[in-house]
């Protein structure tokens, strides 16, 4: 099973959207999905139709009553399984600090599940506390969405310092995937000069020894769309609520683009199914109505051989995590 973490510290940049409409597609693939939500606000949950009590199997359950990863596992649609959270969950912070490995006791409990699933994906709070954590120690791969606007890349030096340290201490394999960019409105100068930014900072760390030195910003971008909005009003995800509207085109090919490629961590080596046919998606840099002609392939670019700085941010980050750790 893969397991990637959707993460970023700052909140409404697209994390929970990204975890329901890319598990559907990723379902609607062939893939068996498991999406798991993190965060206590139960945005996910609520955005998958789910229960939301605290009388039902939950996250919370998982973390701090010993129920089983496998008896928390609801049905969530076309190949889609969810484990859900509740406002139970807030607690969780301050109930695992007195657990022994608190901050395995995730990736502990999904291990029992490994091979039920092609791919899990967990929904982060926007904070880096104990809960992230966990999610850290789970995931092989973290995928950061962002918003392209003037401060995108205010914070991310503090998530890749957090990231990094994890790997450390926690969890060796651990790697940042790509970053995807959400909301985006073609043709502005401003998304033009952050993605500018975001792939200069990306390269500065090509050939280091980092966890996000294989980074890449996804070809694929997540345009603006007001249905992408509406649809956890509904319960439902894009692919249910308005299959044919832009969000559900570029969320599948996004799924495809994460299906393609094979950076090692898939459990089998193989691209799951649907992956060879990768439609024409919106691309970093087009106008939305300029598509892509071709399969989206990451872009060969020559490795640096410096590591990017370490951020100055990254410190507050450091002092709090590793005070948990
Ligand atoms: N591409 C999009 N176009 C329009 N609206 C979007 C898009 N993506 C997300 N939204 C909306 O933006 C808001 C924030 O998105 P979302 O909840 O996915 O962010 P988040 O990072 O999970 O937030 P939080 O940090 O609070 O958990 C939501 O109301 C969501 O419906
Ligand atoms: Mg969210």
């Amino acid at each position: 099973m893969r397991s990637v973490a959707v993460l970023n510290q700052k909140g409404g940049v697209g994390k929970t959207t990204t975890v329901a409409n890319l598990g559907a597609a990723l379902g609607r693939l062939g893939n068996r999905v498991l999406v798991v939500d993190l965060d206590p606000q139960s945005h996910l949950t609520l955005h998958l139709g789910l229960d939301t009590s605290s009388d039902g199997p939950s996250v919370h359950k998982v973390l701090l009553d010993g129920m089983s990863a496998a008896d928390a596992i609801v049905d969530a649609g076309e190949n889609l399984s969810a484990i859900s959270s509740n406002i139970d969950l807030a607690a969780a912070e301050l109930e695992l600090v007195s657990v022994v490995g608190r901050e395995v006791v995730l990736r502990d409990a999904l291990e029992k599940i490994n091979t039920h699933f092609d791919i899990c994906l967990i929904d982060c709070p926007p904070s880096l506390g104990i809960l992230t954590l966990n999610a850290l120690a789970a995931a092989r791969e973290v995928i950061i969405p962002l918003l392209p606007h003037f401060l995108a890349l205010q914070g991310l030096g503090k998530l890749l310092e957090t990231i990094a340290l994890v790997s450390r201490r926690l969890n060796p394999d651990l790697t940042v995937r790509g970053v995807l960019l959400c909301m985006y409105e073609g043709g502005t100068r401003l998304c033009g000069e952050v993605v500018s930014d975001l792939e200069s900072f990306l390269d500065a760390a090509r050939g280091a020894n980092l966890p996000w030195s294989r980074a890449e910003l996804f070809k694929t971008v997540i345009r603006r769309n007001v249905r992408l909005a509406e649809s956890p009003s509904y319960g439902q995800t894009i692919f249910c609520y308005e299959p044919k509207c832009h969000g559900a085109e570029d969320y599948e090919a996004l799924a495809r683009e994460v299906l393609a490629v094979d950076d090692g961590n898939q459990a089998d080596g193989q691209p799951a199914a649907g992956s060879q046919t990768a439609p024409t998606p919106v691309t970093v840099g087009e106008q939305p109505a300029a598509q892509a002609a071709s399969p989206q392939q990451p872009e060969a670019r020559p490795p640096r051989p410096e590591a990017a700085a370490p951020s100055q941010d990254g410190a507050d980050a450091l002092v709090s995590t590793r005070q948990t750790l």
